[in-house]
């Protein structure tokens, strides 16, 4: 069986190296493996970020972030998730087999209702039906994103479920979380926390110049160091190892993890190379970005290109679910 390949990103701002290596990079290489559908979740970014002035600008930089990583609009879908209407009447639809205590106990809601306790919109408690819905449209199998996106993707596949079940069809597939590591990915932050984050002030973004690269890997959170020979790294320091990893050469994680076993660890000589690697990476891509950004025709082109591909799909979708629910026409 074919397999179909969905993953959206919320245009909040601009991608940061966690959303590069939890997801972005997964995209550049499925989408010459499999059918792939990749979006700009802007209706997703309403729940958090209201303000018409920033939409658009977020948008666009979330896709001209996209293109510049390498996601080839020609060989995959991309598109942006308001120029489908048929999404919003799924979501309308899924709305109706999801129940109001599923939702208030998933931890991402719970998470944005202490993050944001004067804003608790239903957007944010349907949030998991509406990327239920970004899934199940295309009829997606899998689904990359990172860790923090594990419970979003287990709500989808209880969805998809439970319509199959209610109806008493096998319409939609079971979709999974997907990734080419072992495990889901989750980068930590350069301030010692868990995840890096786009709301969190702790990012390195794709966008980022050198110097501004620069200043934020020499400010990383570190300790005084190891004290004992073949100590286990404390997690501020475990994390900096986890940000070498995906961006430097295993020789260098290999000589730094050596040198903090030996208590000879330079946490500047460390964070220097670090940020050279980072830079090596990003330069080219920032690049692009600008590149892309200045060049509206060439968005307008992807955008439109992208649109009627994904409602092809979509409307497909639509119409099958309608007529499973029971819509007749006259
Ligand atoms: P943010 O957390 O910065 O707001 P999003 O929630 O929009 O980012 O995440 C977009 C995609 O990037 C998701 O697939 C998410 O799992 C992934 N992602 C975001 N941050 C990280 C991270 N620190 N590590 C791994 N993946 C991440
Ligand atoms: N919730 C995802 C995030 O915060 C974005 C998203 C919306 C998504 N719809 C999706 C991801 C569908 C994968 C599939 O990053």
């Amino acid at each position: 069986m074919q397999q179909i390949v969905l993953s959206g990103i919320r245009s909040t701002g601009n991608l940061h190296l966690g959303n590069y290596f939890g997801a972005i990079k997964s995209f550049v290489r499925m989408q010459h493996e499999y059918n792939c559908y990749f979006f700009v979740a802007d209706w997703h970014s309403l729940t958090t970020h209201p303000h018409p002035g920033d939409l658009h600008a977020n948008v666009k930089s979330v896709l001209s972030e996209y293109l510049a990583c390498g996601i080839d609009p020609e060989v995959c879908t991309l598109y942006i998730q308001s120029d489908i209407p048929e999404i919003a009447e799924m979501y309308l639809l899924m709305n109706m087999n999801a129940y109001i205590g599923e939702l208030e106990r998933t931890t991402t809601f719970k998470e944005k209702i202490r993050k944001q306790p004067d804003n608790v919109n239903a957007g944010l408690l349907t949030y998991p039906v509406l990327m239920a819905t970004d899934i199940l449209i295309h009829k997606a199998n899998k689904v990359p994103v990172g860790k923090d996106q594990e419970q979003n993707i287990e709500m989808a596949r209880r969805f998809g479920k439970r319509f199959n079940q209610i109806y008493g069809t096998d319409y939609f597939p079971e979709p999974e979380g997907f990734t080419y590591e072992k495990n889901l990915v989750k980068i930590p932050g350069l301030d010692g926390s868990g995840k890096m984050g786009k709301s969190e002030g702790n990012a390195i973004n794709l966008a980022d110049d050198a110097k501004t690269i620069h200043q934020k890997v020499m400010k990383a959170v570190t300790d005084a160091g190891p004290t004992e020979m073949n100590q286990t790294p404390p997690e501020v320091i475990e994390n900096l190892f986890k940000l070498m990893e995906v961006a430097s050469t295993p020789e260098a994680v290999a000589f730094y993890r050596e040198q903090y076993a030996k208590c000879q660890i330079r946490y500047g000589d460390l964070k220097k190379q670090l940020s050279a690697d980072i830079i090596q990476f990003t330069a080219p891509i920032r690049e692009r970005i600008l590149e892309i950004q200045s060049d509206d025709a060439y968005l307008a082109k992807v955008v439109s290109m992208g649109a009627e591909k994904a409602r092809i799909s979509a409307s497909a979708t639509l119409k099958d679910v309608r007529e499973i629910i029971g819509f007749r026409k006259f």
